[in-house]
């Protein structure tokens, strides 16, 4: 499909598709689309972003805030968990994939949260394997 393309023009083409992840009051980034909401956060914004689970739905420490571009399916994983620990107007970055723009203010860094670290490396995958329902 992009026979004859010139490399740069790929190049370009690639960097218009990309979502552009904004952390409030930290700055905008272009992010690999599909990656894990997390490791974007980590890498790309290089922020403290706790995990301490390694992004398996279990520990809610990679919760976010969304000011925009929230998306509306949800893992059954985050749905259970978050209903389990009662949190509302939170999302984990751990079960977010960053297919569009989005806005999100950090609320759970490794600064100021008394960890040794920010917990054990996500996968690049989504864990559990995702099964995806409406946010309802
Ligand atoms: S729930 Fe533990 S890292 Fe997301």
């Amino acid at each position: 499909m992009l026979k004859g393309l010139s490399a740069t023009k790929i190049g370009t083409l690639r960097e218009e598709i990309m979502p552009q992840l904004t952390v409030h009051d930290v700055g905008t980034f272009e992010v690999p689309e599909g990656k894990r909401l997390v490791l974007a956060l980590r890498e790309e914004a290089g922020i403290d972003q706790l995990h301490a689970c390694g992004g398996r739905a279990k520990c809610t420490t990679c919760r976010v805030e969304f000011v925009n571009g929230e998306p509306d399916k949800i893992t059954q994983a985050e749905r259970d968990v978050l209903q389990a620990k009662g949190l509302s107007g939170v999302r984990l970055s751990c079960q977010i994939l960053c297919d569009q723009d989005m806005t999100v203010q950090v609320i759970s860094r490794l600064e100021g949260s008394g960890r040794a670290d920010c917990g054990t490396q996500p996968s690049p995958d989504l864990e559990p394997a995702p099964e995806w329902v409406a946010k309802g």
